[in-house]
């Protein structure tokens, strides 16, 4: 049946009509008319397939990458880059808006829209390298990514020498190059270091949580601060776009400020926050990334930061009064109990980082009774996904 695309959905689907009814279809984009099969009926809307395209779209592109229409990662690759940006404001602007809530974000754009993440999870299943494809269980196989870094597309080219059969793989760098892989298997394994060594900037090799070549960390320089990463520890995926991040952070803290950072990973919004505030505490699940955030605090001689480890979800007690939170949490965002205490303790501002503006709508729903948004900012930190991140100033307007 024939289907016109109208918009996109959240997640980057197209959206159309089947007799009224709305429909979701992949790999498509405003203005494609498709002939497309239904995959899934549900009470109120239809999923579908393109089985061809009849008319593209003048807004359409050529994806670039050779694992477009498989893997499904970058829904947004058949758009100009500038599409994808209104596409991701007017995303989050909506988001808020379906909720009452109306912002006008800051726009911060990647500088290099390709070639940024650095970060790739590769999953081997018999012997096949791949990432899973697009909402389902399907490995498609790849030998590049067109997002990723160039160090981790040459790294991704040599993983056949490891011989793995089946388990997980993570490959890491920093600007350098330097390449750190994590794997996870019960495979035997072949540890070919040497042959690697020659052919990239090997750090380091993990293997099930064991050091088995080099380093299990590696040092990162954004906006002249020092960061040691260890394996396991979250660093942000794209250090060009978290160069702005961590501007943003340290223009919104002022002399004087005491701040607490939730879920502060190794320490790089508290430590640019301690550039310009009299004492910061940071709180991280992560026991590594703790140790990394104590060590980055001393080898960039900022004194004025303590960094905990514990579970921000609960927001111990520091028996501090603090007038600044910031919360940087995963993609589920904020406990209940979380927001509560917050409530209660009544910090001035909250800068809420969030890399998914769904729950970040959520919990601001949760937290307007005290708090009125000041400034906003949207972040192109994934580019070419449908993926972005978000910050939202808060202040506290009840007494
Ligand atoms: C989105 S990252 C932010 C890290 C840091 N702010 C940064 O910019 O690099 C979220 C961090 O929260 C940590 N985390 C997850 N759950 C947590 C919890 N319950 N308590 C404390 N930290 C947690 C993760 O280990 C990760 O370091």
């Amino acid at each position: 049946m024939e289907i016109k695309i109208e918009r996109l959905d959240d997640l980057g689907r197209g959206i159309g009509y089947v007799d009224g009814i709305i429909t979701f279809v992949p790999s498509t984009i405003p203005g494609d008319i498709v002939d497309a099969k239904i995959t899934k009926q549900h009470k109120k809307y239809k999923e579908a397939e393109v089985v061809r395209y009849l008319k593209f779209s003048e807004q359409r592109i050529p994806a670039p990458c050779p694992f477009f229409a498989d893997c499904g990662g970058c829904t947004l690759q058949p758009l100009p880059y500038e599409d994808t940006i209104k596409y991701k404001v007017t995303k989050v602007k909506n988001l808020f808006l379906k909720k009452g809530v109306s912002i006008n974000p800051q726009v911060i754009t990647n500088p290099k829209p390709y070639n940024y993440r650095n970060k790739i999870s590769l999953k081997i299943i018999d012997g096949q390298i791949g990432f899973y494809q697009v909402m389902s269980n399907n490995l498609v196989n790849i030998t590049e990514c067109l997002i990723s870094d160039k160090a981790l597309n040459k790294c991704l080219k040599l993983l056949s020498s490891f011989n793995i059969k089946n388990g997980n793989i993570v490959i890491r760098c920093n600007q350098k190059g330097e390449i750190l892989i994590i794997i996870t298997s019960k495979d035997q394994l072949n540890i070919a270091s040497d042959f690697l060594k020659k052919h990239l900037n090997l750090r380091g090799i993990i293997i099930n949580n064991k050091l088995v070549y080099g380093a299990d960390y590696f040092m990162e320089e954004i906006n002249g601060i020092q960061y040691k990463v260890s394996y396991d520890a979250f660093f942000q995926v794209n250090p060009y776009v978290a160069s702005q991040l961590f501007a943003i952070i340290k223009n919104n803290i002022n002399p004087g400020d005491k701040v607490v950072d939730l879920y502060s990973g190794v320490g790089t919004l508290s430590l640019n926050a301690a550039l310009v505030a009299e004492r910061v505490f940071g709180i991280e699940i992560v026991e590594n990334a703790v140790e990394d955030a104590q060590y980055n605090a001393l080898i960039n001689d900022i004194s004025n930061v303590t960094f905990l480890l514990g579970d921000a979800s609960k927001l111990p007690n520091l028996n501090i009064n603090f007038n600044k939170l910031i919360v940087d949490p995963p993609r589920s965002g904020l406990s209940k109990e979380l927001v509560e205490t917050i409530l209660d303790v009544k910090p001035q501002n909250i800068i809420y980082v969030s890399c998914d503006p769904a729950t970040l709508v959520r919990d601001y729903k949760l937290l307007e009774e005290a708090y009125a948004i000041k400034k906003s900012y949207v972040l192109d930190m994934f580019s070419y996904t449908y993926h972005v991140e978000t910050i939202l100033i808060l202040e506290r307007y009840v007494k």
